[in-house]
């Protein structure tokens, strides 16, 4: 698929998925993808678990009440930070957008393979969803989960959401043209 035919087409599914594994050369290759991403003075602190064991996975879906794609994920995708990331710059620390850049990555690897996925942040932050499914995957206590991928085969239309015009937020030159 085209790179820019690809972005237009990205966007987060949260309906069914068709039955049936995804080869593990796939998930390598989506997986690849983010570590291919770019990363603050290029430490590549983000660390990832390809979860296609169905005996797991199907101890991480039932997790989601309402998220149809999540709860019928052929496969996820982990995106591991530090719980607590250190200064590497001037009292900043990049990991969340090490994993941000990295998940944009293989949101589009994604896309362009026909698969889809949903970026599951805010929802894994509550009641300590990330350290549960951490703990399923062996994640040590001192990392945690900062996004999670469930992955998929779309088995239905499922529409984008429109975004806002160009001039609403993008000018030449000067803020607010
Ligand atoms: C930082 C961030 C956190 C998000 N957290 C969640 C989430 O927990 N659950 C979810 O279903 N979608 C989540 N999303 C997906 C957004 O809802 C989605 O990107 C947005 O509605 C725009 O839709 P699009 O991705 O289809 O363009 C998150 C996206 C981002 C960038």
């Amino acid at each position: 698929m085209e790179l820019f035919e690809t972005i237009r087409k990205r966007h987060c599914y949260r309906a069914a998925f068709k039955p049936g594994p995804i080869p593990r050369a796939d998930l390598q290759k989506i997986v690849q993808a983010g570590l291919d991403a770019p990363s603050g003075k290029n430490i590549q602190t983000t660390t990832f678990v390809i979860v296609d064991d169905p005996a797991l996975v199907s101890q991480i879906t039932p997790m989601h009440t309402a998220g149809k794609s999540f709860q019928q994920a052929r496969a996820f995708v982990a995106c591991i930070i530090d719980r607590a990331p250190a200064s590497i710059y001037e009292g900043m620390s990049f990991q969340v957008e090490d994993c941000a850049a990295a998940v944009e990555n293989m949101l589009l690897a994604v896309t362009a393979m026909g698969y889809a996925s949903v970026w599951i942040d805010g929802w894994l932050r509550v009641d300590e969803r990330n350290t549960k499914i951490g703990d399923l995957l062996g994640v040590p206590r001192d990392k945690v989960i900062r996004i999670l991928l469930p992955i998929g085969i779309p088995a239905e239309n499922y529409p984008s959401p429109a975004k806002k015009p160009f001039a609403e937020r993008a000018w030449f030159n000067k803020y607010g043209g």
